[in-house]
């Protein structure tokens, strides 16, 4: 099943662009499931009918759903969390702590847990994605990392775990607490279910990521570092979709200032990433109902399948040079000082400005020391020793 994720800022188009991307697929023939993820829900708005927590039919082979991330959370997080906050006070580091309390990006995550049920049902060759505001879209794409990390510290302490846990329960009281057994179930469904979700997302023969994008300026330079941050995370971005240009008949008169703007925003897009630039003019009114979306869809994708790959790039990537291996990453737009990378032992720690990611290295460069790191044209380039 081919998955589509739409991100960007807010109110630049994402609800709008995944459903007609969704309306324009299902004109090839694809059966297409369009979910939103993203807790201010506007599928409804943006078909001017209601779509709920419950799949919808919308028009013959598009089914439509709004994914409630809190339902989807398993009622025990609550117990889990203060669970962990007791378990965390003085034994880990405080920044992880707070990062898996708040669980930034778990619900979307959790949220997410949608596209494999979609798939289960083996009726829908598309799930087209309409996701949360990028932010959101990326510390969800954190997680698996921070847990990662916080399984380890969990299982060294189940080790020692006698000492450790003994005290605080005693301390908490025994009723307030979830039986030991039932807390690490709950952790590793928790583990299992997200790297379920990792492993759709960073399967780069199905999924890719779509970023919309309005020609002005803030927006497009956001855009240029979601691209990198997602392919630092490992998702490849396919195609970038502007959305509201203005028609060729603004080019004189009133808003003659804002189209040539424009152009050059769109000039500088097109520089800007190493992917195909898909743009949709501004409608004349809001583009509300499947007609709308549908007509704006054959605006945006002309006679190209919406659900087809615009690009292959693989965002991660190892090659072989000369007896050494090469570890290629996409970071469109990113500078030498923005980039850190450390090698700590089977893992390689990459910082791009304020994202950080783990990658564990695979068991043929393992051991490996890095003889040179590079950036050139927005690819970052690991050279490893033979
Ligand atoms: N190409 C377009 N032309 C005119 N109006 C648009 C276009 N794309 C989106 N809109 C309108 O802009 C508003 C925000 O779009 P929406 O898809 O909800 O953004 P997001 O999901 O990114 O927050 C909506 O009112 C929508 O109808
Ligand atoms: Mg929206």
């Amino acid at each position: 099943m081919r998955v589509l994720l739409h991100t960007g800022k807010g109110g630049v188009g994402k609800t709008t662009l995944s459903l007609a991307t969704a309306l324009g697929a299902a004109r090839f023939g694809h059966r297409v499931f369009v979910l939103s993820t993203d807790a201010a829900h506007s599928l409804g708005d943006a078909l001017g009918r209601s779509v709920g927590a419950a799949p919808v039919e919308i028009t013959a082979n598009v089914v439509a759903q709004e994914v409630s991330a809190l339902e989807e959370l398993d009622r025990s997080w609550s117990d889990i969390q203060s669970w962990l906050r007791e378990l965390l006070r003085d034994e880990t580091n405080e920044m992880l702590a707070e990062e898996l309390l708040v669980f930034p990006g778990l619900e979307e995550l959790m949220a997410l847990r949608a596209i494999r049920e979609v798939e289960a049902t083996g009726d829908f060759d598309v799930c087209v994605v309409d996701c949360a505001p990028t932010g959101s879209t990326l510390r969800m794409l954190r997680f698996p990392d921070a847990l990662r990390i916080f399984m380890e510290h969990l299982f060294e302490w189940e080790k020692k775990g006698v000492r450790l846990l003994r005290p605080i329960m005693r301390h908490l009281g025994s009723d307030r607490l979830l039986p030991r057994e039932e807390f690490f179930d709950a952790f590793e469904r928790l583990y299992r279910d997200v790297e379920d979700v990792r492993q759709i997302l960073l399967d780069s023969d199905r999924t890719s990521a779509r970023l919309v994008v309005n020609p002005a300026r803030i927006v497009v330079a956001e855009a240029r570092r979601s691209f990198a941050y997602l392919s630092l995370y490992g998702v490849g971005t396919d195609a970038v979709l502007v959305n509201r240009l203005l028609p060729g008949s603004a080019s004189s008169g009133y808003f003659a200032r804002w189209a040539e703007r424009e152009r050059e925003e769109l000039h500088e897009i097109e520089e800007s990433f190493p992917v195909p630039i898909l743009a949709a003019p501004l409608e004349r009114v809001e583009p509300i109902g499947v007609d709308a979306l549908r007509g704006l869809a054959d605006r945006l994708f002309g006679e190209r399948d919406p659900a087809g790959f615009y690009s292959r790039v693989r965002p991660i990537r190892l090659r072989k040079r000369a007896h050494r291996t090469v570890m290629e990453i996409e970071l469109p737009g990113a500078s030498k000082e923005e980039v850190d990378v450390i090698l700590a032992g089977a893992e390689l720690h990459i910082r791009v400005r304020d994202a950080r990611r783990r990658i564990a290295l695979p068991a043929s460069i393992e051991g490996r020391e890095i003889e040179s790191v590079r950036l050139t044209e927005g690819v970052l380039e690991l050279l490893f020793s033979p």
